[in-house]
């Protein structure tokens, strides 16, 4: 008889994080139960995961605020808890259509936890962001620092988690675990998957990895007049195989503890846009070919993450460094120069 391995909802299970986080969730195991409805992510992902896992985890193309799909879904895979990612990350696009992104990661999120608690699925994980903070103005960032998101992708990730804190009041069993992340690079060290995204990357890591693959022609250094080591942004990079294994580790204390609890997942160490190249270069052998322009709207000089209360409570600390980082996304690339797209 094959063992039973518990179930996983995982919705964006298909994306970035999502899929790197299913193959430690099967490493860990657990059994991931993917709904994605592929607005931002390739199918193929999938086959990747069970390429480098030996397992494939079940896969429905379904919207979290489809009640009637969720629901068949959940008929025929009782999930022992829920890692919720499906969203629209876009903070520029938040800015310019706030309708679509409200309606995706708040009307969406609410419709999701009303199918699950009428399911009786009441272990939630949520990929919440250090945008929630907005400008901290003391490094490192606790999670005592004030929430001030400054765009509505950071104010629909608030207002999820404000959402998820009067659940848990209401309703005292649930377990629900708010994750922080910070910056999220990096790929799977197999290459079989990785950041993905659509048109011209807003991120820094995937835009530089695109000019050392010449797909692009230059970075664009979004200033270097800021009050920091070198002038321009710093920033605390996460290892996004990092990452997944931070949500093994807070599944873990959600199916052992009730209540809520929010941790910031980083490394608590800042590296600027300058040093983000030189890693780069060091590691792909490449030239990153940048210019220096004007500083973003919006951006903060320096973001990174107190992760002491990660250590603490979950005993997670982050364990790939930036070399590391790059290499997996530089071999992520070269493997894979147009993404999904050219299997
Ligand atoms: P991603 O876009 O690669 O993954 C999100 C997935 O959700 C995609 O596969 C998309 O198709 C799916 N999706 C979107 N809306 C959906 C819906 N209504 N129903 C079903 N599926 C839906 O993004 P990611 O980088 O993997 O991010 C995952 C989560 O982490 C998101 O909630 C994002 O806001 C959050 N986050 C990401 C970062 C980052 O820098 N990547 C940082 C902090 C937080
Ligand atoms: C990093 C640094 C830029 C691109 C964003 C979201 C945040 C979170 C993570 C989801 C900054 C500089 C960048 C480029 C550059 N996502 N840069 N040229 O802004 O910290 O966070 O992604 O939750 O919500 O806002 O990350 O990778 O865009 O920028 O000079 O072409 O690189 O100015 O200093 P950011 P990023």
């Amino acid at each position: 008889m094959t063992e039973k391995f518990p179930e996983i909802l995982v919705t964006g299970g298909a994306g970035y994080i999502g899929s790197h986080t299913c193959v430690a969730l099967i490493q860990a195991g657990f059994m991931p139960v993917i709904v994605d409805n592929l607005s931002n992510s390739h199918p193929l992902a999938i086959s990747r995961i069970e390429a480098i896992t030996g397992t494939r985890p079940a896969f429905y193309k379904c919207d979290i605020a489809d009640d009637a799909g969720l629901r068949t879904v959940l008929e025929c895979h009782p999930c022992v808890a829920t890692i919720h990612f499906a969203g629209l990350k876009a903070v520029g696009r938040s800015v310019s259509e706030p309708l679509e992104t409200y309606r995706d990661n708040v009307c969406g999120s609410l419709s999701l936890l009303q199918t699950l608690r009428s399911r009786g699925i009441n272990r939630l994980i949520f990929s919440s962001s250090a945008t929630v903070y907005g400008g901290a103005e003391h490094m490192p960032i606790p999670e005592t620092a004030s929430i001030q998101p400054t765009n509505p992708y950071g104010h629909s990730k608030a207002m999820i988690e404000q959402i998820l804190q009067d659940l848990v009041t209401a309703a005292p069993d649930m377990a629900i675990g708010v994750l922080r992340y910070f910056n999220p690079v990096g790929a799977h060290i197999s290459g079989e998957i990785g950041e993905d995204p659509q048109g011209i990357p807003d991120n820094l890591f995937p835009y530089v990895s695109q000019v050392a693959v010449g797909r692009r022609e230059k970075l664009l250094v979004f200033g270097d007049d800021y009050d920091t080591k070198d002038g321009t942004g710093v920033r605390d990079y996460i290892h996004v195989m990092d990452l997944a294994d931070g949500h093994v580790a807070a599944l873990q204390r959600c199916l052992d503890t009730d209540g809520l609890f929010a941790v910031n997942l980083g490394t608590g160490q800042g590296s600027s846009v300058l040093e983000i190249i030189q890693a780069f270069e060091t590691v792909s052998g490449k030239p990153v070919a940048y210019e220096v322009v004007g500083r973003r709207p919006g951006d903060v000089a320096t973001s990174f993450a107190d992760p002491s209360k990660a250590s603490d409570m979950l005993n997670f600390k982050a364990q790939r460094d930036l070399t590391q980082m790059c290499r997996d996304a530089w071999n992520w690339q070269q493997r894979n120069p147009t993404g999904y797209a050219n299997r």
